[in-house]
């Protein structure tokens, strides 16, 4: 007789029994890249705080795209860094802003073979670094800014994006992309919510990445770390006013926002691994102190478990090869 008759332990016994039993695998179908595009760039350059990560010329972005597709992630993000900003952010409207003439280089080289998307904000684009207009009080005007990313997206769409990210918060921005995309005859472009997106400190070397001017915070318009059911709301609204697909950002540290926004919506649910969260695993790395590879997957593995059914990571291209190795 031995003793116990019930072991779990049996299911991991080898690498091939164990890979028969997982219950949880990523595809790098589901992964997007976010890549970053600097006006006035000859060449690519790195961003410190996110080492293996850069600022693209308009040329090197290109060829990244490229890369992208090769290594088979499902969809690159963008974000456009101007040369100048001004109080409104025009350069963000503007056909010719570096943001919307990297969206028609990237469509013309890519377009058919990925899904291109766009941030749909203010703050790289303006002077004071808030993803709104200013009100004389120097607070962050809902309703005006709402028509401010109304015209963004309508510019993003003209430029060929297949994809939108409003990610500014401003209360009523799904709805009103939504409409100004169907009245300018967009009515193909998606929406990818940035529903549930916290007032987050793990943001920090993203601000490096796109030269950010902010002095303060966010903390009026994007959500509060405590807060899990104003999360709820927050999608369920998205939702009501046309999202595609709902985000929550960061990933790792609100895995059980992503787990209960998945049980509450039926359109896709994505989650932003963002940059603080790659430059602490970068960052340990680099010490010796983790194995890298290993912590990369798992936090995928983890973010894929929560509910995540696409997943934004510097790491996509990497995480890509190292999964078709692994499968
Ligand atoms: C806003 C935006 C931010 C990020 C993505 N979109 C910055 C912010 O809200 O302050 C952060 C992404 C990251 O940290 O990787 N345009």
């Amino acid at each position: 007789m031995s003793y116990p008759d019930i072991r779990p332990r049996r299911l991991r016994r080898s690498p091939a029994i164990r890979r028969l039993v997982e219950e949880t695998r990523v595809a790098p179908a589901e992964l997007v890249l976010p890549m970053f595009v600097r006006e006035g760039l000859t060449e690519a350059r790195p961003v410190a705080s996110l080492p293996g990560v850069v600022q693209h010329s308009r040329d090197s972005l290109r060829k990244a795209a490229v890369e992208a597709v090769q290594a088979g992630v499902g969809g690159i993000m963008l974000f456009g860094v101007p040369e100048t900003r001004d109080e409104t952010g025009s350069a963000g409207c503007d056909p010719n802003g570096i943001l919307n003439v990297a969206i028609r280089d990237v469509v013309a080289e890519v377009g058919d073979a990925t899904v291109v998307m766009s941030d749909l904000c203010l703050d790289e684009f303006t002077s004071h670094g808030h993803c709104g207009l200013l009100t004389p009080d120097g607070g962050v005007d809902n309703d005006a800014t709402l028509a401010a990313y109304a015209e963004m997206a309508v510019a993003q769409a003209a430029a060929g994006v297949h994809v939108v990210g409003p990610s500014g918060m401003m209360d009523g921005q799904v709805g009103v992309v939504r409409r100004a995309l169907d009245a300018a005859g967009h009515q193909d472009v998606s929406i990818l919510a940035y529903a549930a997106k916290y007032a987050s400190a793990f943001y920090g070397p993203f601000r490096d990445a796109v030269e950010s001017a902010l002095e303060g915070d966010r903390r009026s318009y994007q959500q509060d770390p405590a807060n899990l059911r104003e999360s709820l709301r927050e999608v369920r609204l998205d939702v009501a006013e046309g999202a595609d697909l709902v985000m929550v950002k960061p990933a790792l540290p609100y895995l059980d926002v992503l787990a209960a926004v998945r049980a509450e919506v039926d359109v896709p649910v994505a989650a932003y691994q963002v940059s603080g969260e790659y430059a602490m695993v970068e960052a340990a790395a680099a010490n010796g102190w983790i194995d890298r590879e290993r912590v990369i997957l798992e936090t995928l593995t983890s973010i894929r478990r929560a509910g995540a059914q696409i997943i934004l990571t510097y790491w996509a291209i990497e995480a890509a090869r190292l999964l078709r190795e692994r499968y």
